[in-house]
């Protein structure tokens, strides 16, 4: 399963990267505004190390106002992947862009039949957005369960890029499930790591060690 990170904070992404965590990297519009920088800018500087996809959120919501807004991000790097939303415009943009050679990322889905139409708009991934179904009392784990079978049904070759990831959990259950990509907060990653147990058997062995009167180095 590839990771992808869900940020456009620089600093985060190039930590995740040096450790060889990052396989790509998301972005949209709020995540930009967090960032306080240009889209182009910053779009840039991440494709200046990040050799993965990285997604840049069209803003427009008219498909052919979505095209000129895809093909120059499209012209930042040859890894951006253009997001479009999950509208009947979007998939008009996708269909044109994919037709072009550009991987499209459809976002903003929440249904396996909006999966499922965004695969037959020639989408390289789609994004279903988990947190956000938990947020109403859905499940999003179930979300990705189904788009996974309808999509090994009938081989689409779309892949599935779990979003709105808020928890370790939530990137195990991915996992399971077989989902292509999970894109998560660096926190969330960062959180992969970390076990009460590792802690508490690692504060024993420290203390233990310091009985020992003992030096390695
Ligand atoms: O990739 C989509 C993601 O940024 C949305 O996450 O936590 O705002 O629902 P969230």
């Amino acid at each position: 399963m590839k990771f992808f990170i869900d940020t456009a904070d620089v600093d985060a992404i190039r930590e995740l990267h040096d450790l060889g965590m990052v396989d790509g990297v998301t972005t949209n519009p709020s995540l930009i505004l967090k960032s306080g920088r240009d889209i182009i800018e910053v779009t840039r500087e991440i494709c200046s190390f990040v050799k993965g996809p990285v997604s840049a959120e069209v803003v427009s919501l008219k498909a052919d106002e979505m095209l000129a807004e895809g093909r120059k991000l499209a012209a930042i790097a040859p890894n951006i992947a253009v997001k479009v939303p999950l509208t009947w415009d979007g998939l008009k943009a996708c269909k044109v862009l994919s037709g072009e050679g550009f991987m499209v990322n459809v976002t903003l889905c929440f249904s396996a039949n909006q999966a499922l139409i965004a695969a037959k708009a020639g989408a390289t991934f789609i994004s279903p957005f988990i947190g956000r179904l938990d947020d109403i009392n859905l499940d999003g784990l179930d979300l990705i369960g189904d788009i996974r079978t309808i999509y090994d049904n009938y081989d689409f070759k779309t892949q599935i890029l779990a979003a709105s990831i808020r928890t370790a959990n939530h990137v195990k259950d991915c996992a399971m499930i077989g989902a292509d990509v999970i894109t998560a907060p660096p926190n969330v990653i960062k959180a992969l790591a970390s076990h009460v147990l590792t802690d508490k058997g690692l504060d024993q062995f420290t203390k233990d060690w310091a009985k020992t009167g003992q030096k390695i180095l």
